[in-house]
């Protein structure tokens, strides 16, 4: 009898200190998501369900208004032991920052695009910290993407932006330009974990204008702030040797085409806010919200290639609330689709 109650209690206390452990687990496995949308901001446009999660090796202390984030930085070239391995990323790097030498109208490997580099948008070499950098991609790739209404490689990402980003022809899988590029893009984003995303990544959220974004508000702001570099005309400045962008052009024949990513409106002033007059940071950007929303309007409201894309958004009802090409599942026009105001948009989809 009493043998069997200290075996009853003690069955209990081990129970107890069962629960107990499978409590702090869960705690502890949800602090980082707790502590990483710390300095979320509400009112986000773009509904991406991707999980945040923090990078495995270095990361980025810094704080801005107050609160501390962890962000996303790249590993250390260090880490790569396989020489043949640190060859390709290294090529991979140089291809990202200086595409034209390679691959531009004047390129020594091959004529394939207009004169960009990836590096004018994915800025520093695509680490960044929200300078559309390449941090999410290889934990997130590949991945379904409603753009093809098909799950998507890198591979085929890479050539996305070659075919409109850079207005030109794709690389082929097998050549060692695309085997370099993605092994440099996967080396950036080797220390996040499959699946997630760290804090930093890509580009930073804006809120929304309650008005339409207004390109003759913006061509006054572009003037002053933007001109000096890209030029009055927009069409940007080659260095002295004709080859590559010192500053990249922003329309006209020789810019991304209009079925870029940066065509929507809401990429181009989430880029232009934090990361423009070049120089700026995401924590310390210089542009109110109402400018990079009206100097970004005036940049998409002037002429540039047109690219045919009859097969993107198979499924109409899946495009994104800034494509500016219907039709769409809404009666929405294409004008407030191309320039806001987005916030009934926004709402109509959440139904
Ligand atoms: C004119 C600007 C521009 C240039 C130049 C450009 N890109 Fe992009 N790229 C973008 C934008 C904007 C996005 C995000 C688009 C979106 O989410 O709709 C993007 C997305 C990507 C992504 C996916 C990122 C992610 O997290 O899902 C990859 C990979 C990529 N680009 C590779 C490249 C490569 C390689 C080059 C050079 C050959 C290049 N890009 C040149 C604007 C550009
Ligand atoms: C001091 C010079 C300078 C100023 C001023 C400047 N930019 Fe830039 N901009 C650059 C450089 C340089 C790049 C390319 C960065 C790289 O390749 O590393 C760039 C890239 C861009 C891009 C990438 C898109 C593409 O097609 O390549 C956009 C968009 C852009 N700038 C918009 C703006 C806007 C809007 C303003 C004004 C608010 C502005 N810039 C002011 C130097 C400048």
């Amino acid at each position: 009898m009493k043998n069997d109650n200290y075996e009853n209690s003690l069955l209990e206390t081990i129970r107890k200190l069962l629960n107990l452990v499978f409590v702090l687990v869960i705690i502890i496995a949800l602090l980082p998501f707790v502590l990483l949308n710390l300095d979320a901001n509400g009112e986000f446009f773009e509904s991406d369900s991707t999980p945040k999660v923090a990078a495995t090796t270095p990361i980025n202390t810094e704080t801005s208004t107050g609160v501390t984030s962890i962000y996303w930085a790249p590993p250390s070239f260090e880490q790569i032991t396989d020489l043949k391995k640190l060859d390709l990323v290294f090529y991979g790097k140089e291809l990202i920052e200086h595409t034209a030498k390679f691959l531009g109208p004047k390129g020594n490997v091959s004529s394939l695009t207009n004169g960009q580099n990836c590096q004018n948008c994915h800025l520093e070499g695509g680490t960044k910290i929200f300078g559309n950098n390449y941090g999410a991609v290889a934990s997130t790739y590949p991945k379904m993407r409603a753009r093809s209404g098909t799950k998507e490689s890198i591979q085929k990402r890479v050539n996305d932006c070659f075919e409109r980003s850079l207005n030109g022809k794709p690389l082929k899988n097998n050549s060692l330009e695309m085997r370099s590029i993605v092994a440099y893009i996967q080396f950036l984003g080797s220390n996040i974990p499959k699946g997630g995303k760290a804090e930093g990544s890509g580009l930073k959220d804006l809120r929304f204008l309650e008005r339409a974004a207004d390109p003759v508000k913006g061509k006054p702001l572009y003037e002053a702030k933007c001109a000096s570099c890209h030029q009055s005309n927009g069409e940007g400045t080659r260095n002295p040797d004709g080859v590559e962008y010192s500053f990249p052009p922003l329309w006209g024949s020789h810019s991304f085409n209009d079925g870029a990513g940066l065509y929507r409106l809401t990429n181009m002033a989430r880029y232009v806010k934090y990361n423009m007059p070049f120089g700026v940071s995401h924590d310390q950007p210089s542009l109110s919200d109402e400018e990079a929303w009206d100097i970004s309007a005036y940049i998409i409201s002037m002429p540039r290639p047109h690219k045919n894309t009859p097969t993107d958004w198979p499924d109409i009802s899946k495009k994104p609330i800034d494509h500016p090409f219907g039709p769409y599942a809404d009666k929405f026009t294409e004008k407030q689709h191309k320039y806001g105001p987005f916030t009934a948009i926004k709402e109509f989809y959440k139904k």
